[in-house]
């Protein structure tokens, strides 16, 4: 046996008896790296030379294909107008097409992206039964750049190309094979390379040698492309590349292969230059940073959590009790009444329920998590559990209350965790023995649901409690972003002056319904107001009475919310709110509230609103303070901000959340209008000094944040 490596060992090439494998080594996950379409084209060219060599496997180490581009190299071409470091990989590809010799691709862990359109270009594929495929392009706002949506319909149709383009999802190994993406699926505990070698000798070397390029007979079913297109809209809201990659696809069905790929490759770089991708892409590396924590690495300790406990089976609690149910961990929820507890366990079973009616989980699934869940009236067992979560109202004293009673009784270090949306973390741990264990687990409502885990450090908590609580955010399935401690952490204290904005809009004559439409057609999941009505307008009531002695005399307040809330208007749970609501909790326009609006802000002048004047107000409120909560050190970076603001707000992932949209509007644009409003509105639109500065050197907020991050 021979063996031969490219530059860096990145690709590596090995023949035995008339069989070449060219294997990808490029840790973590043999992504397309500079060197590596190099390295590949260079083995191709080898065994086309090689007389002795008759079919060739190609295969990624470390039971991984090939994961993709390198998305790390996508910001540098873009920036350099299109021009790369590495050939490009159509180049590769058609190397491999036509290098006369059976390609074969042997395909473990994933083939996503340009892996796939790499083992679409080869000419046969084989996979792992664990293996998954996909063309995820349109996650990173891009399309298949590499001949994915014209390959792809000549081995799986059309249809099924444009909804694995549009969507993006890859699919499991026996779907790709009943596709025709994958010609053999091998059992578990078969090894990949021994098949694909046979699969070599009995079908590739037996059979005429086909292109993909050329097997044009799936294209002759034409879906309905404007339907797909349709389809596709109401998926991803405003999402270009889903669009775009259905384009590219609709034109396999009419143009030739070569001109379909110069189409495809104009889109693609249409998609590249859009501020899209480049939020999107912000987003990809985002999520895996946010759990990134200076000072925790693999020595910190993180403690097993396999008995947990709640208190309070209220909105909250009875939401976390279940994600700890639904990630198989026994749990126990204590309430004051038996009222409250089965009024608790009602709303648990009905939410259950729905999803067995749904289909999501069987009614065994079903009952065994429910067996989890153990209701009581006192701290029984308690004692046994490695996480307390109290999640009680929203009041100081109560939550200090309930910390002297479970620092008495928890073992020692179990983790003694609040879900308070806004209070001092410091002053709960100060009533306990152990303030290196207390720590804020914020969860969002519906907590079952929402994605997002606020961990919230106090002064004293320790890293082995922080570690212990981001890593079990992961267990119950969520993304743990670490916030520091102050009023309303990172996501409510930005969310405050957003809706703030939003009513004083109202109060100075905008209407409710345009307020919220530009929020939404801007991409957010719902608009501020009704939101405010989904989560209640008494959560924000009962903080702000709480908090009523912090409010600096002589600044405006919004009028409208406390008075709904004073007529017993919280939101959807009463049936009325900004908007009244029918039984299947459906919203219709109040004309009363804006009248009532006007009436108890008659000193307020009214005038016409531009939809333009809306969205800067709303998100330049959140941009503002999330800038201050950057410079105070409460955020570690802007990224963790979008992070919370994704998966805990509804805000579009293609805008790359409230700091990167900044970023990409240019921050001198977004500090001169806030300026503006300052002349208009006051102190409320004081501009942060962090702001103030990278607008004055040109600079973003990503780039203060990797700074920051190097002189941490
Ligand atoms: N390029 C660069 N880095 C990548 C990468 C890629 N394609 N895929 C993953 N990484 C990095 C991650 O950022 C992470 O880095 P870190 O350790 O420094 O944080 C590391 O590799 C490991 O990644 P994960 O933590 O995500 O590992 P998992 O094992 O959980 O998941 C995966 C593996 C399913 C492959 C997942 O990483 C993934 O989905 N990757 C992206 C796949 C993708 O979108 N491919 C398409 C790229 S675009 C393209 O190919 C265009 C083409 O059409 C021309
Ligand atoms: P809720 O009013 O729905 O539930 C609170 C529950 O605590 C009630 O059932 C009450 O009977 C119970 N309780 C009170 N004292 C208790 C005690 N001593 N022992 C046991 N149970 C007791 O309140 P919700 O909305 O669940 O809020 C709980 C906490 O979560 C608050 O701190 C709130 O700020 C926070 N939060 C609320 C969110 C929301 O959208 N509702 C979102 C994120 C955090």
């Amino acid at each position: 046996m021979s063996t031969q490596s490219a530059p860096q060992d990145l690709v590596v090439l090995s023949k035995d008896n008339g069989i070449a494998v060219i294997t990808i080594q490029n840790p973590p996950v043999n992504a397309l790296s500079p060197g590596v379409p190099e390295g590949i084209a260079k083995a191709i060219a080898e065994i086309k030379a090689d007389s002795t060599v008759l079919a060739a496997i190609l295969i990624g180490a470390n039971n991984r294909f090939i994961a993709g581009a390198d998305i790390r190299e996508f910001g540098k071409i873009a920036a350099a107008g299109g021009k790369r470091d590495s050939i490009g990989l159509n180049e590769v590809l058609d190397v491999i097409e036509n290098c006369g010799k059976p390609v074969i691709a042997a395909i473990d862990g994933h083939a996503l992206g340009g892996g796939l359109e790499t083992a679409m270009a080869c000419h046969y594929r084989v996979a792992a039964a664990t293996a998954h495929v996909g063309q995820p392009e349109c996650k990173l706002g891009l399309i298949p750049g590499a001949g994915g949506t014209q390959r792809l319909p000549r081995l799986a149709g059309l249809a099924k190309a444009a909804e694995l383009c549009a969507f993006g999802d890859p699919i499991n190994a026996a779907t790709a094979l009943e596709l025709g993406i994958v010609d053999r699926v091998f059992a578990k505990g078969e090894d990949l390379l021994t098949g694909a070698i046979a699969f070599a000798r009995e079908v590739a070397l037996t059979q005429p040698l086909l292109r993909t390029c050329d097997k044009d007979a799936k294209l002759a079913d034409k879906p309905d492309f404007d339907a797909l297109r349709a389809a596709a809209a109401k998926r991803s809201r405003n999402l270009n590349a889903a669009q775009r990659a259905i384009d590219a696809v609709e034109a396999a069905s009419h143009m030739p292969f070569a001109e379909g790929l110069a189409y495809e490759q104009k889109l693609f770089m249409d998609c590249l230059y859009s501020d899209q991708s480049k939020a999107l892409i912000h987003i990809f590396f985002g999520e895996r940073e946010v759990a990134k924590i200076p000072g925790i690495d693999k020595t910190t300790p993180a403690f097993t959590i396999e008995q947990a406990a709640v208190i309070g089976a209220g909105t909250m609690g009875g939401g976390i009790a279940m994600c700890f149910a639904n990630a198989g961990i026994p749990v126990r929820v204590k309430e004051t009444s038996q009222e409250a507890l089965d009024r608790g366990l009602a709303s648990i079973r009905k939410n259950y329920a729905n999803s067995v009616a749904k289909g999501r989980f069987t009614q065994e699934a079903m009952d065994k998590r429910l067996a989890l869940i153990t209701p009581q009236l006192d701290y029984t067992g308690f004692d046994d559990a490695d996480i307390i979560i109290e999640a009680v109202f929203e009041g100081m004293e109560l939550k200090k209350q309930i910390f002297r009673e479970v620092d008495a009784i928890a073992k020692a270090g179990a983790i003694l965790a609040s879900n308070t949306s806004t209070l001092s973390i410091d002053e709960i741990a100060s009533v306990t023995t152990r303030p290196e264990f207390v720590i804020g687990t914020h969860f969002f409502s519906p907590a079952n649901v929402m994605k997002l885990l606020e961990v919230v450090r106090g002064a004293s908590t320790s890293l082995a409690a922080i570690n212990t609580c981001m890593q079990l955010g992961k267990k119950l399935g969520k993304v743990s972003v670490l916030a520091g401690n102050c009023f309303g952490f990172i996501g409510n204290r930005m969310f405050g002056p957003y809706r703030r904005e939003a009513q004083f809009l109202v109060e100075e004559g905008a209407s409710i319904a345009a307020v919220d439409q530009v929020l939404y057609d801007f991409g957010m999941a719902m608009g501020p107001l009704a939101t405010g009505d989904l989560a209640g307008l008494d959560v924000g009531w009962r903080i702000r009475k709480e908090v009523a002695h912090l409010q600096k005399p002589g600044v405006r307040q919004p009028i409208a919310e406390d008075k709904l809330c004073e007529m017993g208007r919280f939101g959807q749970k009463t049936g009325a709110g900004w908007y009244v609501y029918d039984a299947e909790r459906k919203a219709s326009v109040d004309p009363q509230v804006e009248s009532w609006v006007r009436e108890w802000t008659g000193e307020i002048p009214k005038r016409e609103i531009t939809n333009d004047e809306i969205l800067d107000r709303c998100l330049y409120a959140l941009v503002n303070e999330g800038a201050r909560l950057l410079e105070e050190g409460f955020a570690l970076r802007s990224v963790d901000i979008d992070i919370v603001y994704l998966y805990g707000y509804g805000f579009p992932a293609y805008r790359g959340g409230p700091m990167k949209y900044a970023d990409l509007v240019g921050l001198p644009k977004v500090y001169q209008r806030i300026k503006e409003f300052e002349a208009q509105h006051g102190e409320l639109w004081t501009p942060a000094p962090l702001l103030e500065q990278l607008a004055r050197e040109g600079s973003t907020f990503e780039a203060y944040s990797k700074r920051a991050a190097v002189a941490r």
